[in-house]
């Protein structure tokens, strides 16, 4: 993955928590008009409106963090989604036309429901709820997200993966006319990712379809995407077209492109360096140039929820 220098990092300044809490209150009063209010006109300059909604029947989780939440401005100008170009804005600028419907989510493999099926009612099942969760990029940076999404465990249980299933694998959209960074071949297209059933069944794990109480940006991944906020940020696969139950541990393009810089695990862990940069500290991005790094916490500071997947794992070896 390409790092920055200091001179691309963003000085814009964190949501204060309490105006964020406020914007939580007017989210669960559903008033459209406050959101906005609350906004601004830089929080729509970032997404064009009409590709904005707010989403109805969003529940708080106890899984949120109270730590303040990053600016819209930094979540949505700030990104790795090499289908639309590889600087950190280039999303921001070449997603912006990309239409993220009609879409379709196809479930395959070791289940016994299978089918492809409308985006819309492919989340109808499921619960909507709100997730602060602290994110962590391999690159070293940190943001802390507040995410709309569904669980990932609910899922799961939802299509009934049978005893062959050991993995859950994903697939981001393969199509170079609508994505204009897969027309060249810096990753082996489409986008993969996984994670083991263990993992994908754990109840922090997401499929994010909204950021802030509004459907998702294109450049965050519209209009689906896995969270997993224990692992680096690499694994939450943007844009998902399929998730297949499969008895392999799946290919994932990281690990494909580098295997020696990224493995399939892929937990954040201060104790393993990235072979060319130390994983000890992070720069929360927005908090300033003058603010000092942070120390980065083991799963990101979810081991009480995560550790024990890993026991007995040496997790030197399995990065
Ligand atoms: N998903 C796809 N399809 N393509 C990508 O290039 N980049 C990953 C991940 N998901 C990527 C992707 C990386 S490296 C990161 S850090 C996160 O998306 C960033 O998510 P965000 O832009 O919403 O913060």
């Amino acid at each position: 993955m390409l790092i920055k220098k200091p001179a691309d990092i963003r000085t814009s300044e964190i949501t204060s928590q309490d105006n964020y809490l406020n914007r939580r209150a007017f989210i669960r009063a559903g008033s459209i008009a406050g959101a906005s209010m609350l906004a601004g006109p830089a929080f729509s300059a970032m997404v064009p409106d009409k590709r904005r909604a707010k989403l109805a029947g969003v529940s708080s989780s106890d899984f949120s963090t109270d730590e303040a939440a990053n600016s819209y401005e930094d979540i949505t100008t700030y990104n790795n989604y090499y289908e639309f170009g590889t600087a950190k804005d280039d999303p921001y600028h070449n997603a912006t036309d990309f239409e993220s419907r009609p879409w379709s989510v196809t479930v395959d493999g070791h289940a016994d429901k299978t089918g492809t099926f409308h985006f819309e009612d492919f989340i109808k099942p499921f619960d909507l709820e709100e997730r602060i969760y602290r994110m962590r990029c391999v690159e070293a940076w940190s943001m802390v997200i507040p995410w709309v999404g569904i669980s990932l465990a609910d899922v799961v249980k939802h299509y009934q993966p049978t005893s062959q299933a050991k993995y859950v694998a994903f697939e981001t959209l393969h199509d170079p006319v609508r994505m204009s960074g897969q027309r060249r071949r810096v990753l082996d297209w489409p986008y993969r990712e996984g994670l083991t059933i263990a993992e994908a069944t754990n109840p922090l794990a997401i499929l994010a379809v909204g950021v802030y109480g509004e459907t998702l940006p294109n450049q965050n991944g519209a209009p689906i995407r896995l969270v997993v906020p224990w692992k680096y940020g690499f694994k939450g696969i943007k844009g998902i077209v399929r998730i297949s139950f499969v008895d392999k541990k799946p290919r994932t393009s990281w690990n494909m492109a580098t295997p020696r810089e990224y493995g399939f695990y892929a937990n954040v862990n201060p104790e393993v360096d990235h072979p060319r940069w130390s994983q000890a500290r992070e720069r929360r991005i927005g908090a300033g140039l003058f603010t000092p790094k942070q120390a980065t916490l083991m799963y990101n500071g979810y081991g009480e929820q995560v550790a024990h997947l890993y026991d007995g794992l040496d997790l030197h070896k399995n990065f």
